[in-house]
């Protein structure tokens, strides 16, 4: 692999409840190249969630390292880790989290407006390339979950990350509509940026450039 912007170093998580001990990610070593769309398969419980928080900064590592652009980002203060996830990291998670008082538009532009930037124009091209520009003025309980996770989606990519972080993004979608976004995600990572999407649809797979599972908590190159 040429060229890294994340790589996940003898990663461990357990959960210690009492004398109970989980562990949920042993060991993980991986290393994830610009531009390409990574999906990791498991079922329920497996420590997909985890892993996603983990390199979002939102929880911390029993052992291990994880480099973003090269630096370790686990042991930032809590305002250099606001400042690179606004910045370069994007997420969408099952449920969209849209603001439904906001227009769709209001919502993809708000990360832009925290940066202190207005991007209303990058916005609408987002929506645009998503084919939802025709709802930019509507209020977000009034669009199908189709099209509630793909507003979400283009408000995850305003402040152009590096890296987008889904967890389970399709998980409330018909197939048709997960169909669609794989094929989001896949054009996206042809435009250069890293895709991490966690899943329990193995479907995914066919999109992928790289597809792993996560089991035993271990993560192993499928494809
Ligand atoms: N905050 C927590 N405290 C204790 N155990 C947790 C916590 N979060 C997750 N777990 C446990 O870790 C395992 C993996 O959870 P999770 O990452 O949410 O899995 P997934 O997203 O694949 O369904 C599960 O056994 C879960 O119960
Ligand atoms: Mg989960």
């Amino acid at each position: 692999m040429d060229k890294v912007l994340l790589e996940l170093k003898d990663l461990t998580k357990v959960y210690r409840e009492g004398p109970c001990e989980n562990k949920v990610l042993d060991k993980v070593n991986l290393k994830i190249a610009p531009g390409t769309f990574n999906v990791f398969i498991g079922p329920s419980g497996s420590g997909k969630s985890t892993l996603l928080n983990l390199i979002a900064m939102l929880d911390s590592a029993t052992e291990g390292e994880i480099l973003f652009e090269g630096k370790n980002i686990l042991n930032l203060s809590e305002k250099k880790k606001a400042k690179l996830r606004l910045n370069k990291i994007g997420f969408v998670f099952q449920f969209d989290g849209l603001l439904p008082e906001f227009s769709v538009l209001e919502n993809v532009n708000m990360p832009a407006l925290i940066k202190g930037k207005n991007s209303k124009a990058r916005a609408l091209t987002l929506l645009k390339n998503l084919n939802i520009d025709t709802l930019a003025t509507k209020l977000p309980p009034s669009l199908s979950g189709g099209e509630k996770q793909r507003a979400a989606i283009a408000r995850a990519l305003i402040n152009e990350p590096l890296l987008l972080l889904a967890d389970e993004p399709t998980g409330n979608l018909d197939s048709a509509r997960k169909e669609q976004i794989f094929k989001d995600f896949a054009a996206l990572a042809k435009q250069g940026i890293a895709i991490l999407m966690v899943t329990h649809d193995i479907h995914a797979e066919l999109y992928a450039d790289k597809c792993y599972k996560i089991e035993n908590g271990k993560i192993v190159l499928k494809k």
